[in-house]
């Protein structure tokens, strides 16, 4: 079995930060979300992955390298523009060849992994299984309508009527009958080649498509609120530990780890926080939830339930909360002048700011 891995797309729900850098790069308790994918893959017993990219392809490819460090042998497959997940499938033909292959949307975290979708799989003779979850309120996600004995009956993209509280989370298996059904479809509405269309053409086709449960935690981390979700999860399990120092006036509670050369002095630190190699956390408050990436200052200030990229500052303000900072940002006191707010913000950024 192999994997394709989705990691091309434009990102719009996370901008500005997917203007300049890969949203699967986005670091959940400060490693890439894309790496718990591609451990999760490599867990489940596959080696043989092909990663699809676009735009940020580079930054992929720096980032995994070969993939002998997950212990994977990857192929790129460059994607001339995000024209559908099933156009994901099309142009990976010749790497697929007639294997079946676990499809795997690179922004997608699944707590547990994939293993036992894939043992599943590799139990059964069906030629698609597709992966669901329970979720509060499916009109906002591709739902999926499921017969007694788990076959997949149908599926509709946010419905507004939705006939199950089944969501399709972002991995799928398919046999090689998967290939002619991306090519028997076309292009839906918003002009993309759609993986929901191919499933339907399969089971309108007489093919054998099944579901599995996620046992475990999933969320897509397209937008802002998801990735801090995914981060608190995660950062509820960190493994304790001070790789860095940490001087007498600090106070550290709960799961915080802080990596090699960071520096805690005169600060509170409640965990689960992360820390990372390099940061200074000065005089200030860091509560709950938050990774901070490596080089950074934290001086001054206080934050929570927050991640910061690598490279940045905040100094001087006041509870910083439900944010997420992107690469060499400075957020700093305005001196002087009382009651302003100085912005320099790239283009569709969001600032809430107290009144
Ligand atoms: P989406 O989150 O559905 O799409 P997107 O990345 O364009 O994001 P947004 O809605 O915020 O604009 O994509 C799911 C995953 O699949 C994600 O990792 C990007 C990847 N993808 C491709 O590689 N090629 C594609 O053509 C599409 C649509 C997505």
């Amino acid at each position: 079995m192999k994997a394709l891995v989705l990691a091309g797309g434009r990102g719009t729900r996370l901008r500005p930060l997917t203007h300049t850098s890969a949203k699967q790069l986005v670091p959940v308790a400060n490693k890439p979300v894309l790496y718990y994918g591609l451990e999760a893959i490599r867990q489940a017993g596959i080696t043989s992955v092909g990663i699809v990219i676009g735009d940020t392809g580079h930054e992929i490819r720096d980032a995994v390298g070969d993939g002998s460090r997950f212990g994977l042998d990857v192929t790129y497959i460059p994607q001339e523009a995000p024209l559908g997940l099933a156009h994901c499938v099309l142009i990976a033909r010749e790497f697929l060849a007639d294997e079946p292959f676990v499809m795997y949307l690179g922004d997608n975290f699944l707590v547990d992994g994939i293993t036992d979708l894939v043992d599943a799989f590799r139990l059964a003779d069906h030629d698609a299984q597709i992966l669901l979850t329970r979720v509060a309120e499916p009109q906002f996600y591709g739902v999926a309508e499921i017969g007694p004995g788990g076959e997949i009956l149908g599926l509709e993209e946010k419905p507004e009527h939705p006939r199950s509280d089944l969501a399709i989370v972002g991995v799928y298996i398919f046999s090689p009958a998967i290939h002619g059904a991306v090519r028997a479809i076309t292009p839906s509405a918003r002009g993309e080649l759609e993986i929901t269309d191919a499933v339907t053409w399969l089971v309108a086709n007489g093919f054998r498509v099944h579901s599995h449960l996620v046992s475990g935690y999933w969320k897509d981390t397209g937008r802002l609120q998801d990735m801090l979700e995914c981060n608190r999860i995660v950062l509820e399990r960190v493994e304790p530990a001070n790789r860095g120092t940490v001087d007498d006036l600090s106070e550290i509670t709960g799961r915080v780890v802080v990596e090699p050369g960071a520096v805690v002095e005169n600060s509170i630190l409640r965990g689960p926080i992360v820390i990372g190699a390099d940061t200074k956390i000065l005089s200030s408050y860091v509560g709950p939830f938050t990774s901070i990436g490596s080089g950074c200052l934290v001086c001054g200030a206080e934050i929570e339930y927050s991640i910061v990229l690598d490279g940045s500052s905040v100094q001087g303000v006041s509870r910083v909360a439900h944010s997420l900072i992107g690469r060499n940002v400075e957020v700093s006191r305005a001196a002087g002048v009382s009651n302003t707010h100085e912005l320099m913000v790239g283009d569709h950024s969001r600032i809430q700011v107290r009144a």
